[in-house]
């Protein structure tokens, strides 16, 4: 390729608007549009006594899901009719009825249209018969609980009828033959991965260096997320609660045409705007309608 059919090619996938805003996230999207969001990709935090740099998380349970409804009845505003909420929670041994009761309450809001289990450990029989395990997890030393490998992603629509681009993620075939058996693949060897996505940490040497943040998911996460809404380049895509900014990497990758975030706490925001090449000047405050 010619220096200048790769300097068209580079220039034919348009940079995304960033908006990242130092700001509650209550607040900020009250600024705004109603149904101007494509795609909303979040993961709140849990109420599980994260020790965040601002923000306080121990929360009473009722404060806690009354805050919640109040982020989310704002989620639902802003999305468009056809729009996709990812949401993204865990849980604890401490409080494992939380991911349950917050999609119980969401459910007045929203059409919980799929579950998708992230998976971060898993333990596999390959086909020689050999056992082998992948992925990181916290180590739990307890008589009375497993340890915990994996997070939900709910994703809620408006109606439960939103189309998504299953094949944007899609996996190959382990048995070709299934590409002709089933007409639907239409000859071609992609198949729907499903709803577990296994998606593992990338290992660290240093957390404060590395990974500055207790609770972040990889960029594959929201990635997976953006691609199958499907429609990238003309997606408005939008981070409530968005620490150091790996949705917003993840928009990036994606091509996504807008990106807006928001976030409690300077340092997040900031390593959020360095890792997307952003002058720190750019960061905004949201201003009244
Ligand atoms: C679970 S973390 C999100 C991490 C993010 N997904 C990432 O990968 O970096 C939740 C974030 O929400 C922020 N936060 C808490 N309350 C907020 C609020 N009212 N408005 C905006 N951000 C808030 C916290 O500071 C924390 O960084």
């Amino acid at each position: 390729m010619s220096d200048q059919q790769q300097t068209m090619k580079l220039n034919s996938v348009p940079e995304p608007e960033f908006c990242l805003f130092h700001s509650d996230c209550v607040a900020g999207m009250r600024q705004i549009q109603d149904a101007s969001v494509d795609v909303v990709v979040t993961s709140p935090p849990y109420n599980l006594g994260i020790d965040y740099s601002t923000y306080d998380d121990k929360q009473s349970r009722v404060e806690y899901l009354k805050w919640t409804l109040e982020w989310a009845s704002e989620v639902k505003r802003t999305l468009k009719p056809d729009g996709s909420f990812f949401l993204n929670v865990g849980a604890a041994p401490a409080n494992p009825m939380m991911p349950h009761e917050i999609i119980l309450i969401l459910g007045d809001f929203f059409v919980l249209q799929n579950t998708i289990h992230w998976i971060k450990s898993i333990s596999i029989k390959t086909r020689a018969g050999e056992t082998i395990s992948t992925g990181h997890f916290k180590p739990l030393n307890s008589k009375r609980y497993l340890t915990d490998c994996h997070e939900y992603i709910f994703h809620l629509t408006k109606t439960g009828t939103s189309q998504l681009d299953r094949l944007a993620i899609g996996v190959p075939y382990a048995d070709k033959t299934n590409i002709n058996r089933w007409a639907h693949s239409e000859g071609v060897d992609k198949r729907c991965r499903g709803n577990t996505w296994f998606i593992p940490y990338q290992t660290i040497k240093n957390r404060a260096g590395d990974r500055p943040h207790p609770a972040t998911f990889p960029v594959e996460l929201p990635l997976n997320c953006v691609r199958i809404h499907g429609n990238v380049s003309t997606t408005v895509m939008m981070d409530p609660f968005l620490g150091i900014g790996h949705s917003a990497l993840a928009a990036r990758e994606a091509g996504v045409q807008k990106f807006i975030g928001f976030e409690l706490d300077r340092g997040y925001i900031e390593t959020a705007m360095t890792s997307l090449g952003l002058p720190l000047t750019e960061i905004k405050i949201p201003t009244a309608k």
